[in-house]
């Protein structure tokens, strides 16, 4: 099934068509700049012009940055806090005509992750964390999802841990690999004393540069890259819409 998966972040949101049972992106990706603020008329404006970039009437998939029950969006950690309560799904309907399926960026990206990168076929528990403007987390036993999991914001240290050792701190500090990589390393040992993962997969930008951080990080679980890169969240959000239409 073809579908067109969007994913929303914090500064870019980027959508291309996707072979939901390869994988595979079947157009270019297209890019725009998150508005900001991002209030949900802007952001619904920003989607629509992606939507028809692609003149696309078919199903979507969109991945958002928030825990989303239902199509409704309950958090806003990284983007504008007018969407609190906003029904993503009915929002991105009525804008551009097309059946919405939204979930949690962080799951979308996971749940490609999982099929087709670094998670394909394991068993028992699964940590995938997703470093960009905020920590991601999902959670996977046995090839299931726990969604909206939010292990992003424990506290360490005091503070919400994304705000210690998401990339975005590392860039806007300019702390170097070891300091950042330590962040991180406390970061992921504390995930390991809460959950016991059997494995540690990492995504965002940030992984493709996995030699220059892993070796401060000396967790229990074994660590490893995710594969997918920067394309996981679309291709997961239009795996999501696929199962999602599939069940309806
Ligand atoms: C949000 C999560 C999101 C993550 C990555 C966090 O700040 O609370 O819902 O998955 O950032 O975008």
């Amino acid at each position: 099934m073809e579908i067109l998966g969007i994913d929303i972040g914090g500064t870019g949101i980027k959508g291309a068509l996707v072979d939901t049972e390869t994988g595979q992106l079947t157009t270019e990706r297209y890019r725009l700049r998150t508005p900001q603020p991002s209030k949900p008329k802007k952001v619904v404006k920003t989607v629509a012009k992606i939507v028809k970039h692609f003149d696309w009437q078919g199903p979507v998939g969109c991945g958002f940055p928030s825990v989303v029950k239902g199509g409704v969006i309950r958090t806003a950690a990284n983007i504008s806090n007018k969407w609190l309560g906003v029904n993503g799904e009915e929002a991105l309907e009525d804008a551009t005509g097309c059946d919405v399926v939204v979930i949690n960026d962080a799951d979308a990206a996971a749940i490609a992750e999982m099929r087709f990168g670094a998670g394909r076929d394991q068993d028992g528990v699964v940590l995938l964390v997703t470093l960009g403007t905020g920590i991601g987390t999902a959670v996977f036993v046995n090839g299931n999802l726990l969604p909206n999991t939010e292990l992003g914001h424990i506290e360490i240290k005091g503070k919400d841990a994304e705000k210690r050792a998401a990339e975005i701190v590392r860039k806007k500090k300019g702390l170097s690999w070891k300091k950042w990589g330590k962040r991180l390393k406390k970061y992921l040992r504390t995930m390991e004393s809460l959950i016991w993962p059997d494995l540690i997969i990492i995504g965002g930008g940030v992984s493709k540069k996995h030699n220059k951080f892993f070796r401060y990080l000396k967790t229990e679980a074994p660590v490893v890259p995710a594969q997918m890169r920067n394309e996981a969240g679309i291709i997961g959000a239009a795996l999501a819409a696929a199962e999602r239409l599939e069940a309806d």
